[in-house]
């Protein structure tokens, strides 16, 4: 039977990039609304990793299917200058529901006239997995740039359009998918997380999970 995994997001964004990452596995990769899991979580953790443990645990138990592998992920963009904001908050930064253009632009604004050298910011992205017997593990993956001085690009989501990665010369959302998924800090967490999968799962044989 093909392994199941449950990516514990509700953002459409994510699950596009997720998809991609982990096509080259033998495994059936499923959204919440695909397998119709409704979970209120309270991301009440001070990292991001147990931010992505308290996610994976509940959806672990809102699913209750114990042949399933759960994985969540909770990520953000740290800026060095603003002490690492908006960190573990980037999604409720300035509001849930303000949109990213008015998100973008604030943060923006609040390093007019900050160099280059000191606009340093990176995409953080721990992910966490429940495994069929409830053990828990977690990885984490980092992409290093610098926020840019006005949004360009349009592909991505979220906080893309200001976020200039130096070895590109182009912010994540002029990057395509392929292009981000090589060096994505969700990518970075995720390959972690492959490799420590097909250890844990059938330690000693070659699988394809
Ligand atoms: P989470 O869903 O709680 O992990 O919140 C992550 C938030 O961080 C997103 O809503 C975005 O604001 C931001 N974020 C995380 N990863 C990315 C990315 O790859 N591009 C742009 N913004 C991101």
């Amino acid at each position: 039977m093909r392994q199941k995994i449950l990516f514990a997001t509700g953002n459409a964004g994510k699950m596009r990039e997720i998809r991609e990452i982990l096509q080259d596995m033998d495994a059936e990769i499923l959204s919440m609304k695909e397998a119709g899991i409704e979970a209120d979580i309270q991301e009440n953790g001070t990292t991001f990793e147990e931010n992505a443990v308290i996610k994976a645990k509940a959806v672990a138990a809102a699913a209750g299917q114990s042949e399933v592998i759960v994985l969540a992920d909770d990520s953000g963009l740290e800026i060095d200058y603003l002490n690492k904001e908006p960190g573990i908050y980037s999604a409720r930064y300035l509001g849930e529901n303000t949109s990213y253009a008015v998100k973008n632009q604030n943060l923006i604004d609040r390093l007019e006239g900050v160099p280059d050298h000191k606009r340093t910011a990176r995409f953080v992205c721990a992910i966490a997995a429940v495994l069929p017997e409830g053990e828990v593990i977690t990885t984490r993956g980092v992409i290093e740039g610098r926020i840019d001085y006005e949004e360009k690009g349009s592909n991505g989501f979220g906080y893309d359009p200001i976020f200039y990665v130096p070895e590109f010369g182009r912010t994540t959302a002029e990057l395509s998918i392929d292009e981000k998924n090589r060096v994505s800090h969700r990518a970075r967490a995720l390959e972690d997380m492959k490799t420590k999968l097909k250890e844990r799962l059938l330690p000693g044989e070659k699988v394809d999970v």
